[in-house]
């Protein structure tokens, strides 16, 4: 049997993953030329100071056909944004997944909210419609439906059930810039939907960045209204409408951003080949590990890649197998994240000083969270992750399959 590498054997791959390189001449122009302008005093950096963010919200929304953008500082002023443009009651109810980023949760406490927990689809780790539906009470208000790792959610059914209970649905697209289900783009379903734009995502605008879509008109002025401190857009008002928070994007950002957009179904398809690549090599040479796959009506943009382990075939666990791979020189991941009910933040309630706001308010329904997506927590012990991204070709592909083959050979029962 060969030698693992963890034990001094000789690692599949030695040499390091190829970088994700981002930018090219198109950016740097990009940013170049609002550095110009602005050292002639002709543009701010602001975006009330230029085109850049305008135009981006513009171009965001055509790539998606939606007929309204907001562009904002990061992924979870995009989220924050697009639930505060409904105005929430405090104590309504916000039903997401367990399975996401902080950032997709927090901005229900915010707004003095409370989040409720539906399971998921063991097959893709997203919002299962079913589990969905049975946590709806007349206290929900909408709906964050993630496409985890760029893999859509079930989101016609998810959109149907919101329909007939009257409850909105915020689409988080953080992680599924270009990935399609029935032929439609994800982020063209939902009431209002949400992009990260932080520069470890599909496509940046630089550093960090995201964008709030919508065909709601109303929806739209309340979300703009919101990330810029209440300001009075489309109003005779003189003065500030409502609270609000200043998430506004810079021109600099912009100026990346749409240079970046330009790029984004180039990203996707390479990125959908690996994936596909991947899929079937596992399928064809692996016995205990197996890549998750999007159903039938979905076209993913993968993120990263989840790994199901057969536990029951394997002499070994997750976090042994995650040290081997690592040592074999494959980027992967023991765990995604722990459910977000499991979290610190969330256990005890660290919110606004001592008070345990919004759950300490009195309208606020008391909810058991300890285990109370139990495919969730399942589904997390028994997948790995799998770091991907268009730069990857054959060889990664390769070497990827061939540390998992010598990894499996060795733990296999
Ligand atoms: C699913 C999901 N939602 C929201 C966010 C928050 O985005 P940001 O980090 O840009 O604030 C992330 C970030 O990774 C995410 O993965």
């Amino acid at each position: 049997m060969e030698k693992l590498a963890i034990e001094g054997g000789k690692p599949v791959r030695s040499s390091p993953m190829p970088p994700r390189i981002m930018f090219d001449e198109n950016e740097k122009k990009a940013v170049m030329n609002i550095i110009e302008k602005s050292m002639t005093g002709n543009q701010a950096l602001d975006r009330y100071g230029g085109i850049e963010v305008d135009s981006y919200e513009k171009e965001f929304a055509e790539f998606f056909e939606m007929k309204y953008a907001t562009a904002v500082s990061s992924g979870t002023a995009a989220i924050h944004s697009a639930l505060a443009s409904l105005n929430p009651e405090p104590t309504s109810e916000v039903i997401t997944s367990p399975i996401t980023d902080p950032g997709a949760v927090m901005p229900i406490i915010f707004q003095q909210c409370i989040p409720v927990f539906c399971d998921i689809d063991y097959d893709t780790l997203n919002p299962s419609p079913e589990s969905l539906k049975e946590r709806i009470t007349e206290k929900t208000k909408a709906i964050i439906v993630v496409h985890l790792a760029g893999i859509p959610s079930r989101i016609d059914e998810i959109c149907k059930i919101a329909k007939e209970h009257n409850i909105f649905v915020i689409e988080d697209c953080a992680q599924a810039h270009c990935s399609k289900y029935k032929g439609k783009y994800v982020g063209s379903f939902g009431t209002l939907s949400a992009f990260s734009l932080m520069s470890g995502k599909h496509t940046t605008s630089g550093g960090q960045g995201g964008m709030v879509l919508t065909d709601d008109e109303d929806l739209y002025w309340n979300a703009k209204r919101f990330a810029d401190r209440g300001k009075p857009f489309n109003s005779i008002e003189p003065t500030n409408l409502c609270i609000g928070l200043n998430y506004r994007m810079t021109e600099i950002e912009a100026a990346i951003g749409r240079q970046q957009l330009k790029k984004n179904l180039k990203i996707a398809e390479k990125r959908k080949e690996i994936y596909i690549n991947l899929v079937e090599f596992f399928k064809k040479e692996l016995t205990a590990f197996r890549i998750l796959e999007a159903d039938e009506n979905s076209e993913p943009d993968p993120w990263f890649l989840f790994v199901n382990v057969r536990k029951d075939r394997l002499n070994t666990n997750n976090q042994l197998l995650a040290q081997v791979l690592q040592a074999e020189g494959i980027p992967v991941a023991q765990k995604y994240v722990v459910p977000i009910y499991q979290q610190k933040w969330f256990t005890e309630k660290n919110t606004f000083g001592k008070s345990k706001l919004p759950w300490s308010l009195s309208d606020a329904r008391d909810i058991e969270y300890e285990h109370c997506c139990p495919i969730a927590e399942k589904a997390l012990d028994d997948h790995m992750t799998l770091s991907i991204h268009e730069y990857y070709e054959t060889q990664e592909i390769y070497d990827i399959v061939e540390a998992f083959k010598k990894v499996e050979k060795f733990f296999l029962k």
